[in-house]
């Protein structure tokens, strides 16, 4: 794993969005695995911005997100299927029919999400998953106890991960209690992961994946099976990181000093 530690979020955020840039300008037609959430936003204000800026072509990218709620209509304001077409497909001009998201209001969840895994297969393996975490520790919404084999499948959120996406949902609207998510053994098989974590209310959970054992009670710490997998942090986030010294020592002010993993 490398652990790059910026000293502020907006650094960190800088960092993914330069990362995603650098893929897209070296490499057109790129599969990039995508994530949502709040943790995003700012990335994604970013990449448009040196989408526009320095005239990144995004015709032939191929993207496909993470999860998707289970149940919700695409044009539901709250699908991540509307986040992803106003916070980036939009904005930075990708063309949608090249954007997939697992189909929540498919008649039958276990036809969707196997047809999900073939589309990613079909289209040659993602080449770069972008991820946040859980405070928990779920990657994509691989809630504690998924398999670390897992495929994509329909998983039952628990109630913290619901209560912390209650927001994006109306006063009279409850968070939906099943979402469609990549599996673990899916996000493994990316080429590259690159995970961003940020404030310190992802503390504990970024020292578990990182540091703790390896387990599907914090179904992130996978990600120490992964040959190249980069973790992007903020200071507070590193906050309870017991070889922070180490991380800072190997590249100072997270500026990736080595080309290899490990
Ligand atoms: C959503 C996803 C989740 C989020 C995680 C953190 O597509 O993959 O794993 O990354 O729940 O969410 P925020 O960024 O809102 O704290």
């Amino acid at each position: 794993m490398k652990v790059l530690i910026h000293n502020s979020a907006e650094l960190a955020q800088q960092a993914v969005a330069d990362i995603l840039t650098a893929r897209i300008l070296a490499h057109p037609a790129s599969v990039i695995g995508l994530a949502t959430g709040g943790t995003m936003e700012v990335v994604y204000d970013r990449l448009i911005r040196a989408i526009a800026r320095e005239a990144v072509p995004v015709r032939d990218l191929v993207t496909f997100n993470l999860d998707e709620y289970w149940g919700l209509a695409p044009a539901h304001p709250a699908s991540y299927r509307s986040y992803m077409n106003a916070r980036l497909f939009g904005p930075a001009g990708i063309p949608l029919e090249r954007t997939f998201l697992p189909v929540a209001d498919a008649a039958d969840p276990a036809a969707e999400s196997d047809a999900y895994e073939l589309r990613i297969r079909e289209a040659g393996g993602i080449d770069l998953q972008l991820l946040g975490i859980g405070q928990n520790g779920h990657i994509g919404f691989n809630e504690p106890t998924s398999s670390l084999a897992s495929r994509t499948r329909l998983k039952t959120l628990t109630q913290s991960t619901r209560k912390a996406n209650q927001q994006y949902f109306g006063a009279d609207e409850a968070t939906p209690e099943y979402a469609i998510t990549m599996g673990i053994g899916t996000i493994l098989d990316a080429r590259e992961c690159l995970l961003l974590a940020t404030g310190s209310n992802k503390a504990e959970a970024v020292s578990r994946m990182i540091e703790g054992p390896l387990g599907a009670h914090c179904p992130a710490s996978a990600l120490q099976l992964h040959p190249k997998a980069t973790i992007i942090l903020d200071a507070d986030a590193a906050s309870a990181l017991e070889l922070r010294e180490y991380y800072q020592h190997v590249h100072p002010d997270g500026i990736d000093r080595q080309p290899t993993h490990g």
